[in-house]
């Protein structure tokens, strides 16, 4: 079946020559078609340009006037498969705990995976179905999901299956992430290096078995992993072809920065505490620099330097992080007015952030991120909007009109 979208005004991060990323100063480029169509056959975007040049007819049309559209954004960094909040925490947070105190009181990743322990596999399905389907209303259309609430054999892989059910069920493209190794739980205090056993010797050969997962994440920073451990981690994932994809340099200059590009890592995350050494490393690698400026401003937390990274030449993904104690909103439009307003990059540089540059996070650089002949046709259209700049601007209105995914309003 056919779709096509007429009387574009703005078609946005369109590309004839498709890129795998975009680094430094071209992050503040963004090319666009002004009084566009766009032609969709099946899951695949077929063509694209000017007015002008518009086919005729297709098997359904939709006249864009007055609005744009953009490639659906990508959110490479989310743990939204959890059972029930954690909102009982923001009140001791309001009243000043920190993430590592209300972590170290036991609360934190481990309250919500004694939550998730206690949840069957349909109701933590079903609850997650609930935010995928509102992050697909709010404009994404690739994610990549974290496992990490489980912390035991048993309820990290119910996590995984989870996701799964997710990728068979649902039109956005999904990515499955091994986050064993996100805390210590409970039964292992004092004990972490047999919890690391137990990630590498048990849980990674029943992940890879099942083949539940793309990837495998550590979180490497104070008072949870150490480069060591995280090291030994990523080695054992390597071995089962999961690469790495981590946690990194959120509460400290922790070395996950390095360690990830030890392992070549697709993306390292977080990155509050990056420094010269931190950006010189990442300048000499194939790894995406990740920010998650909803966790920053959640936690009240430092902000990344941005605008020295991007002027060194790197590329800056921006993704949600949508997790119950540090970013519950998988609000990628807001992740936008965040890094323009707290991050202070540029309208072009977050749209770039949020699409091409999170698609090469989670692998996808090929078949996502920007409007492409062959690539997936993941698209939004907008409501009418004055320019593309509008849309981190008007940070608290939803104005995504129409989803279409795999070539499919939805
Ligand atoms: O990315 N930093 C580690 N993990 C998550 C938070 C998970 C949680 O608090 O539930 C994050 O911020
Ligand atoms: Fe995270």
């Amino acid at each position: 079946m056919s779709l096509l979208i007429k009387n574009i005004k703005s078609l946005i991060q369109v590309e004839e020559n498709p890129k795998i990323w975009v680094a430094g100063e071209n992050m503040s480029k963004l090319n666009t078609i002004e009084n566009a169509f766009l032609l969709m056959d099946g899951k695949l975007i077929t063509d694209f340009g000017k007015m002008v040049d518009c086919p005729v007819s297709a098997d359904k049309v939709i006249d864009a006037k007055g609005k744009m559209v953009f490639p659906s954004y990508c959110d490479s960094h989310t743990h939204l498969v959890y059972a029930g909040s954690r909102e009982i925490e923001y009140g001791d947070k309001i009243r000043g705990l920190s993430y590592e105190e209300i972590a170290k009181r036991g609360g934190g990743i481990l309250n919500s995976s004694k939550l998730l322990h206690e949840t069957s596999e349909d109701s933590l399905y079903e609850q997650s179905m609930k935010r995928i389907n509102e992050i697909i209303s709010l404009g994404t259309g690739a994610v990549e999901i974290k496992s990490g609430y489980g912390l035991n054999v048993e309820d990290e892989l119910k996590m995984l299956r989870v996701i799964k059910r997710i990728r068979e069920n649902s039109a956005i493209t999904v990515k499955a992430n091994f986050l064993g190794a996100h805390s210590i739980p409970a039964e292992y205090k004092n004990k972490q290096s047999e919890y690391v056993d137990l990630v590498i010797s048990e849980m990674l050969p029943l992940v890879a078995n099942e083949e539940l997962a793309d990837f495998i994440d550590v979180f490497c920073d104070k008072g949870f992993f150490t480069v060591e451990e995280t090291d030994k981690i990523l080695l054992a994932g390597m071995k089962y072809g999961l690469r790495a994809k981590i946690h990194a340099n959120e509460l400290d200059y922790s070395g996950g920065i390095q360690v990830g590009v030890k392992y070549n890592a697709l993306s390292v995350d977080h990155l509050e505490y990056t420094g010269d050494e931190e950006i010189a490393c990442l300048l000499n690698s194939e790894t995406m620099p990740t920010l998650l400026p909803g966790a920053a401003f959640f936690l009240g937390m430092v902000d990344p330097p941005v605008r020295k990274m991007i002027d060194a030449g790197l590329p800056i993904a921006l993704a949600s992080d949508y997790n119950p104690g540090s970013s519950p909103s998988g609000d990628m439009k807001f992740i936008m007015s965040l890094g323009c307003i707290k991050l202070r990059m540029l309208p072009e540089e977050v749209i770039n952030a949020t699409t091409i540059n999170t698609a090469y996070a989670m692998g996808l650089s090929e078949t996502h991120g920007s409007i492409a002949r062959g690539k997936i046709a993941n698209v939004f259209i907008t409501k009418e909007i004055p320019s593309y700049e509008f849309m981190p601007y008007a940070y608290g209105s939803n104005l995504v009109d129409t989803v279409i995914l795999n070539g499919e309003v939805q």
